[in-house]
């Protein structure tokens, strides 16, 4: 079956080489482990290769959005109402926007024969609308079910647990109405890999069981570490301009497309850790499937 690939640098090979289309994928964990960023990074890969993105958001306006996508590196600005779409849920009515408002604009949008992932960051808002558990599931199914028709979803759920517990209680409904599930945890103690992702679950895969560092490299997004090696520290006042130079001219040398070329240039420019790129540029080479 064919798969469509995050774009997450080092999550597709965790799962048989991507996700599988018309799937709801729910990526949990608390603020700031890097929900937005995940989502940022499956909606611009698939815009940086011909396919369409729908950003449904309901706190932050697309304006910011935009301009917290620019920080990390991204220029959503440029594919604004061409490729990119927002839908701003605003207020507290979710249920006669799911039931109404997003049935027509997918309808809408059943014409088209172009590929669109949708994100719904953060989805947290819907859950909180209601108590009542049986609407809450009502809700969350419906949004997924008729997204769902478009493309991948990705939607990402804050998630509060208690020490002790695998995920918290909050979270329990969309992971149980997803195809797919993703947890994401963040110990703030510095230190190089102090970020780390689980597959919670994956249906239809056979998906990487380990505990898995990942990190943030502005131009490229999240970079997850898939091999258990350590990472090499630096000696004081090294830069690694060299690593990447060479990783430039490999990509040139392979001829990798323009967009991996200047990623990587970006990333040379705003590398500030104190340990070598090599495994993370690893890992990117292997998700371009460039050897
Ligand atoms: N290139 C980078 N280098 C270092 N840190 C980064 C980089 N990019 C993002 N971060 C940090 O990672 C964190 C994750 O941000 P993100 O907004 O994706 O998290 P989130 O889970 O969506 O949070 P929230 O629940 O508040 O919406 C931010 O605090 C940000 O400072
Ligand atoms: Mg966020």
């Amino acid at each position: 079956m064919a798969r469509i690939k995050t774009g997450i640098f080092g999550l597709d090979q965790l799962i048989e080489g991507g996700v599988r289309d018309n799937t709801a994928i729910v990526i949990v964990g608390s603020s700031g482990t890097g929900k937005t960023t995940f989502a940022m990074q499956f909606l611009m890969h698939g815009i940086e290769n011909g396919e369409q993105g729908l950003y449904v958001t309901m706190e932050e306006s697309p304006e910011q959005l935009m301009k917290e996508a620019e920080m990390l590196g991204w220029d959503m600005k440029k594919h604004f109402e061409k490729s990119l779409f927002f839908i701003h849920l605003k207020g507290k009515n979710f249920k006669k926007m799911i039931d109404e408002q997003i049935p027509q604009l997918v309808k809408a949008r059943s014409d088209y024969d172009i590929k669109t992932r949708v994100v719904i960051d953060p989805m947290t808002p819907v859950i909180w609308a209601t108590e009542d558990k049986l609407q809450q599931r009502e809700m969350i199914g419906k949004l997924f079910y008729t997204l769902k028709e478009l493309g991948v979803v990705m939607a990402t759920v804050e998630e509060h647990s208690r020490p002790g517990e695998i995920i918290g209680e909050d979270v329990l409904l969309p992971v149980y109405l997803a195809d797919g599930a993703i947890n994401l945890e963040y110990y703030p103690i510095g230190g190089a890999f102090n970020r780390t992702l689980k597959i919670i679950k994956m249906r239809g895969t056979h998906h990487g069981e380990g505990v898995y560092p990942y990190i943030f490299a502005r131009g490229a997004g999240a970079i997850i570490r898939t091999s258990p090696a350590e990472a090499i520290k630096a000696e004081d006042g090294q830069d690694f301009k060299n690593v990447f130079d060479e990783a430039i001219k490999t990509a040139e040398f392979i001829k990798a497309p323009e967009s991996v070329i200047s990623k990587l240039k970006y990333m040379k420019d705003t590398w500030t850790y104190n340990y070598s790129p090599e495994e993370v540029l690893q890992v990117m080479f292997d998700s371009y499937g460039l050897k």
